[in-house]
């Protein structure tokens, strides 16, 4: 028995060992951690447990059946993040470039099952050459059933996906399915087709940086969440992360306790709105005042930041942001942002997570670009969500409330549960400046002044139309608040609606615009 438990633990020592020393040495040239590395630092202390580490390849093409492969290229298994459980699985670079065949596909579709079966989230880090190009149609076919359990995982548990390396061609496909994508910078890449292809195709030159580096999806393609500049933070922040959300779509996010106080009146928020509606601000201020020790953790920061969406928690529970901000775009609500909010929306009601939407929108973006780019069918995505949304959702109206972006924001009509404005909100149909240039357009060309009348015609159109009142008295907003209140006030709110119970009408599964 001694014998055969020594030859265990040096076949274990062997396998984690991964594609030897000096791989592992190249590996950490690059500034990349090792798979075993990334889990470490992603879980509790000692709390990693392996699955599968004997599993091996199948392949006798191109020699392969003499190919010493680790643990298959990914090593994967369960442990614990702030004591809660969470499934795992890291594909090691230092094994075949970490690259994918049938049998390292089928310890991910293993952790992927455990996890949808156990009801915790999956985090899989990808760091691959993609499919192993001695496997041919199985590597492929792994992908396939990847992507199966993505798509039936989606909604049930959270999953997330970080890139730390390479992630190319349909690989990038099971990331994209999931809910949340963390890039480091410099040192991960997901694209479709590689320079090289789109050079031979296209004629264009762009290095693999410009064309899927970390920046390039958090800040143009929006398909990534997270940017962090090492390994190290981007495994910090995804434990952040995780202890906002619950661990499947049954259950809430875990209530931390809430050391600041409840009944905070904070003055300054009566003066951080400038009284000119054509001034901007910041509105993640506003957001940093009502939190609970004013933390805000942003969801994609970079991207269409003219919404921001991110997690607080309101007495020590977990709260969705959605907020238009003035400092961009006006906050106006254009194609990307309706596609990074109504994403958001879908994500926070598939996990239980209450919605405060804090609005200050002049409209949806005008202009040719985002009439063709289909504005339409985006900006529905956000009504869809909203709309179909059964977690608390509370608005709270900071300034501007126009058109149909101010129903695009989560009003009343779309199942606001409570709605709250500030006393300088105005809600119309259009801006002032605008509804006076068309109901007011003969009294101006008319008048021997017409800019004074037209200036004028403004100040009565925000006087009689644009103000709070009138919504209020028609039960559109529940009440009228003085900004220093609404911390308590939005406790109070979500504390009265936590037992709300919702449930739309029975059907396969709706029609989302896309
Ligand atoms: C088998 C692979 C591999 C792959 C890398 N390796 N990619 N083995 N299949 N796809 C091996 C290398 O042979 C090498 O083995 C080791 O991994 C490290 O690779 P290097 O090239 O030395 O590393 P580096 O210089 O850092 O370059 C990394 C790389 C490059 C950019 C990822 O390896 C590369 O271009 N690989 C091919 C990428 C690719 O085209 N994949 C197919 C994508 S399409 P040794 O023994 O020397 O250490 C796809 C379709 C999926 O994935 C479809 C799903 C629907």
């Amino acid at each position: 028995m001694k014998e055969k438990v020594e030859k265990l633990l040096e076949t274990k020592k062997a396998i984690e060992l991964g594609g030897g020393e000096k791989r592992i040495e190249k590996q950490h040239e690059k500034k990349k951690l090792t798979a075993r590395e990334r889990i470490n630092l992603l879980l509790d202390e000692d709390s990693f447990i392996e699955m599968d580490a004997f599993v091996k390849h199948r392949c006798t093409n191109f020699g392969m059946e003499n190919t010493e492969a680790a643990a298959d290229g990914v090593v994967t298994g369960y442990g614990t993040v702030e004591g809660r459980l969470v499934f795992v699985y890291a594909q090691d670079f230092t094994v075949l470039g970490g690259s994918l065949g049938e049998m390292h596909a089928a310890k991910i579709c293993k952790v992927q099952e455990m996890a949808l079966k156990m009801g915790a989230p999956i985090v899989g880090i990808n760091d691959s050459g993609g499919a192993r190009i001695q496997e041919g149609v199985d590597a492929l076919s792994g992908y396939g059933k990847i992507f199966y359990r993505n798509t039936l995982a989606s909604g049930v548990i959270p999953q997330i996906s970080v890139i730390m390396g390479p992630c190319a061609g349909g690989a990038v496909y099971s990331p994209a399915l999931t809910d949340f994508i963390f890039m480091v910078d410099k040192t991960s890449q997901m694209f479709i087709t590689g320079p090289q292809v789109i050079k031979t195709v296209t004629g264009e030159d762009v290095t693999q940086e410009e064309l899927g580096g970390a920046n390039t999806h958090n800040k143009i393609s929006g398909v990534a969440h997270f940017i962090d500049k090492t390994e190290e933070e981007c495994i910090q922040r995804i434990r952040t992360l995780l202890g906002y959300l619950p661990s499947n779509n049954l259950e809430t996010s875990p209530i931390y306790e809430c050391i600041d106080n409840i009944n905070r009146v904070d003055e300054s928020l009566n003066e951080l709105v400038p009284v000119n509606p054509n001034k901007p601000y910041d509105m993640k201020e506003i957001v940093k005042l009502l939190a609970d020790d004013g933390e805000f953790f942003e969801v994609q920061p970079y991207y269409a930041e003219n919404i921001i969406t991110g997690y607080i928690r309101l007495n020590g529970k977990t709260i969705g942001v959605v907020g238009n901000q003035p400092k961009v775009l006006a906050g106006c609500l254009d194609i990307n942002a309706s596609d990074k909010a109504g994403r958001f929306i879908r994500t926070c009601d598939a996990f239980n997570i209450p919605l405060l939407n804090l609005v200050d929108v002049p409209g949806f973006l005008p202009g040719t670009d985002q009439e063709y780019g289909g504005i339409i069918r985006h900006g529905a995505k956000m009504l869809y969500a909203y709309s179909e949304a059964t977690v608390p959702k509370v608005t709270l109206i900071v300034r501007k409330a126009y058109g149909g972006a101010y129903l695009a924001m989560c009003s009343k009509d779309l199942g606001a549960d409570q709605v709250f404005a500030w006393p300088n909100a105005e809600i119309a149909v259009m801006g002032p400046d605008g509804a006076a240039n068309i109901i007011f357009k003969n009294d101006i060309k008319n008048s021997s002044n017409p800019i004074e009348t037209r200036h004028e015609k403004i100040e009565e159109y925000r006087d009689t139309v644009a103000n709070p009142y009138i919504a209020a008295q028609r039960g559109f907003v529940d009440d009228v608040i003085v900004p220093s209140i609404t911390r308590p006030r939005l406790i109070s709110a979500f504390d009265m609606l936590e037992s709300k119970r919702e449930t739309n009408p029975s059907k396969k599964h709706g029609n989302l615009p896309v």
